[in-house]
């Protein structure tokens, strides 16, 4: 009796252990992916502004971004997406219920005083579909991202209309510097 309850006692902890060194290791190799597709998707907007202004750098966001998330899905087996609470493109950046819940916490890490770059999230589900490894990084706002995210006085008259025509269901707007815009969405079939 005492035996299998030390067994059982060693086996719940091996189990607890085992996953933790799953969730780290797991979460390493997701930011390893999602870091780049951040910093490589600020860089071509960036790129896209410098050249074109924000008009043009409208549409640079709605053709790179989905074909880079495409790219990295197609190599690396996992789905990648940005998702958010306030859509511009509710085709693809709708969070699903996990991602909701995620993102609620995010905003009120944020509010107690947590930095944007250390929000995260990551969790092995079982969902009908299937067991998988589901990570979550914040994207936070930069003060560069008000010219297509910020107020109404901030987005240019040529930016709006542009937005007004290509995202008629926009909700992506009235973001200041430092808010939680979305996050970057991982999902990895186990
Ligand atoms: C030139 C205008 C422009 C700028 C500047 C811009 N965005 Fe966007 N953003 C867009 C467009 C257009 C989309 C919709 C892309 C699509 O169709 O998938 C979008 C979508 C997003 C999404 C996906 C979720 C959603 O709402 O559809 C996130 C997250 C996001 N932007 C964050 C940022 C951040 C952070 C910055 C600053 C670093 C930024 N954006 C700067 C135009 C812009």
């Amino acid at each position: 009796m005492k035996k299998s309850l030390i067994l059982s006692a060693v086996l719940a902890l091996a189990t607890t252990s085992a996953y933790a060194e799953d969730l780290s290791q797991y979460s390493n190799e997701s930011r390893a992916v999602a870091m780049p597709f951040m910093k490589q998707l600020a860089a071509a907007n960036q790129k896209a502004i410098s050249e074109g202004g924000p008009e043009s750098a409208v549409g640079v966001c709605r053709d790179i971004a989905p074909k880079m998330a495409g790219d990295i899905s197609l190599q690396t087996g996992w789905k990648l997406s940005r998702v958010s609470l306030k859509v511009r493109n509710p085709l693809l950046g709708t969070a699903d219920a996990w991602e909701q819940k995620q993102l609620q916490s995010f905003a009120e890490r944020l509010a107690q005083g947590e930095k944007p770059e250390t929000l995260e999230a990551a969790e092995i589900v079982q969902e009908p579909a299937g067991k998988s490894f589901r990570f979550m990084k914040a994207i936070a706002l930069q003060p560069g991202c008000v010219s297509c995210h910020g107020s109404d006085e901030q987005i240019p008259a040529n930016v709006k209309a542009k937005l007004a025509s290509e995202y008629p269901h926009d909700q992506a707007t009235g973001y200041s510097a430092g808010q939680i815009r979305g996050a970057v969405s991982i999902k990895r079939p186990l």
